[in-house]
């Protein structure tokens, strides 16, 4: 969402849940945004390249009016992109009426605003139920065919024996938020924690056991959680104290489990 992401930044908005620069959460275009994002994605994405073996593959989690950036950093960079996924949750709805705008109008009369009231009933503003975060899947060329890169590298298949729901993989990854707190068994650790269970799938469906996951803005540590507990070893990158101390935590509760 910008570059300005900090803990400070965070509780600042917080704090005004609801409402960013005097407009509904949501609602706040700025063209700039999505530039920005690309170009701090861009340099990341090369180095993402320069680290993972041909065939490995890059998953990264974006928001939904911004996954076009994500998708095009990772592009420029050389990656091949796979596919989208999407991680379904149950989602909560944020529309806003715009009954408190009318209301507030000194162009319209008061029967005006009843009229104009009655005739808004139901319609909101243009923000359907969230109940997906998006992914690119993207994978680095790989040398030669499937098979002569997993002879060379042991990555660039997908293990089609994973599933979260009995089925056939699908790009469609329905876990629930809720899973997070029991994971925890704590208050929530940082705003945009991920569930165990859909780091878990991931990495299990990319990843072969022995195998180093990445994850270069690792928060509370989920990631760390779910390779250590899948058998994978686990680099982890976090810029605020606060966080990489809570994730020493859950790491260090994981490996004595
Ligand atoms: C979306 S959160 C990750 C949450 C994590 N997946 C979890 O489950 O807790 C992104 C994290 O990246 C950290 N971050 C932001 N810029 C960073 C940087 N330049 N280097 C390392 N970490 C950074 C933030 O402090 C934040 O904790």
């Amino acid at each position: 969402m910008g570059d300005d992401w900090n803990d400070k930044n965070l509780s600042k908005k917080r704090a005004k849940a609801g409402v960013i620069g005097g407009l509904p959460v949501g609602m706040k275009f700025d063209r700039e945004q999505g530039k920005k994002l690309q170009n701090f994605l861009e340099p990341l994405c090369i180095e993402f390249y320069r680290v993972l073996k041909p065939g490995a593959f890059c998953v990264v989690f974006s928001q939904r009016r911004l996954y076009h950036r994500s998708t095009m950093a990772l592009d420029l960079a050389g990656f091949e992109i796979r596919d989208l996924l999407g991680w379904k949750y149950e989602g909560q709805a944020k529309a806003f009426s715009q009954n408190h705008f009318i209301k507030k109008d000194k162009k319209l009369s008061e029967d005006e605003k009843q009229n104009l009231i009655a005739e808004l009933e139901g319609l909101k503003t243009p923000q359907l139920k969230p109940q997906i975060e998006p992914m690119a899947l993207a994978q680095k060329p790989k040398f030669g065919t499937f098979v002569e890169n997993w002879q060379k590298y042991k990555v660039g298949l997908l293990n089609t024996k994973e599933t979260l729901d009995g089925k056939f993989p699908g790009n469609i990854m329905e876990v629930s938020k809720k899973s997070r707190h029991k994971e925890t068994n704590e208050k929530i650790e940082h705003m945009t924690i991920k569930p165990v269970a859909l780091i878990s799938h991931l990495i299990r469906l990319f990843t072969q056991k022995g195998q180093i996951v990445l994850d270069p803005f690792s928060g509370s540590g989920s990631h760390g959680v779910a390779a250590l507990e899948n058998e994978r070893g686990f680099i982890g990158f976090e810029i605020e104290k606060k966080y990489y101390d809570i994730s020493l935590k859950r790491l260090n509760k994981t490996i004595s489990r």
